[in-house]
């Protein structure tokens, strides 16, 4: 069995899973969305904070699966310097104390992994990453293979969905409320830009869009003088905009990639209009669409265990004292 411990943003969370079924045994997370919330987004150091707090409580589940433990893995990159650490050293001290093998997980890499926690998806794969930290496009030919084809030049689709929601007064994480909101809304009250959408680029950019919003919050005189009706056509514009954005670079790609099998992952992977976009997209392009199941598309530990099956079978460990 494999420890796996996730704490790169803000999001604590361990699991064990059974090597050779590949099944999860416990899978456990305790989201600071709350505590984060009225800063309209992560706060490192109390995220740190917080970490330190839920991780040792829930690790204490572990107890009984102990003994039967053959490695331990952690989320090492990319992430929140501070968040990262409590991880970390808590996989490094199991690592010493059980003297069992470390294995380093790349998030990104979890996120992929996070399409076989359920079902033995298949490589190759093309596949669109849209999380709070990145969007990219990369095409996984298998385990050792991954090659980004685009990738983000500025704020990220869950970061600008961050963003936006913070400028309309509406809290965090804002993907889920902008998305809530936006079914209230209507799509084309507001005109915004489509980014890169003259530009040859095949990259994703948002920081103009988000801009767009801003200046839309400030004509309408701030978040406190919008109608609830305002915040809701101003979310399905943008949302719209975010769409058309990525449809537009996707079907460039699309065109060119033979890979038959798309899928979308990352926290914003969740929301049910871009799934709906890119569903029209696949069918179009004659390929097979597939995104995980709700609960492991956003941050998770259950995806760090199954990445990290196949990196044991390889031996992909590090010696804790070279991983910080
Ligand atoms: O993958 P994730 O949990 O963390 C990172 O690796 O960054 O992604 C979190 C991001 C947040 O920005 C959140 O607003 C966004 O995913 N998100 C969504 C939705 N649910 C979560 N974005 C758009 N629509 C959603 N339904
Ligand atoms: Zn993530």
């Amino acid at each position: 069995m494999i420890l796996s411990i996730e704490s790169s943003c803000d999001d604590s969370s361990i699991a064990i899973t059974e090597t050779t079924t590949k099944k999860i045994l416990y899978h456990k997370k305790i989201s600071q969305e709350a505590e984060h919330s009225c800063y309209g987004g992560v706060v490192p150091e109390l995220a740190s904070r917080l970490h330190a707090v839920a991780l040792p409580k829930i690790l204490e589940e572990t107890k009984p699966w102990f003994d039967k433990l053959k490695a331990v893995a952690v989320t090492n990159q990319p992430g929140l310097g501070v968040t990262l650490l409590e991880g970390i050293a808590m996989a490094k001290t199991v690592a010493v104390l059980q003297n069992i093998p470390l294995i380093p997980v790349h998030h990104l890499k979890g996120h992929i992994y996070s399409l076989f926690i359920e079902k033995e998806t298949r490589f190759p794969l093309l596949v669109l990453l849209i999380s709070g930290g990145h969007t990219q496009v990369i095409r996984v030919k298998n385990f050792e293979h991954m090659e980004i084809l685009a990738t983000s030049m500025d704020d990220s689709v869950g970061e600008s969905f961050d963003k936006c929601a913070k400028m309309m007064g509406l809290g965090y994480p804002g993907g889920p409320l902008i998305e809530a909101l936006a079914l209230k809304g209507d799509e084309n009250r507001f005109n915004l830009p489509v980014p890169l959408r003259n530009s040859p680029l095949i990259a994703f950019s948002l920081s103009g869009l988000k801009n767009a919003v801003r200046l839309t919050v400030e004509k309408l005189g701030g978040a406190e003088k919008m109608t609830e009706q305002d915040k809701a056509n101003l979310s399905a514009s943008f949302q719209k905009a975010v769409k058309l954005h990525l449809l537009q670079k996707s079907k460039k790609i699309f065109a060119k990639e033979p890979i038959r099998d798309f899928a979308i992952v990352g926290g914003a992977s969740a929301n049910q209009y871009l799934r709906g976009a890119y569903e029209n997209l696949c069918r179009e392009f004659g390929k097979t669409m597939h995104v995980a199941p709700l609960q492991y598309c956003s941050d998770n530990a259950a995806m760090i265990g199954r990445y990290a099956i196949d990196a044991y079978e390889r031996k992909q460990f590090i010696d804790p004292n070279k991983i910080d």
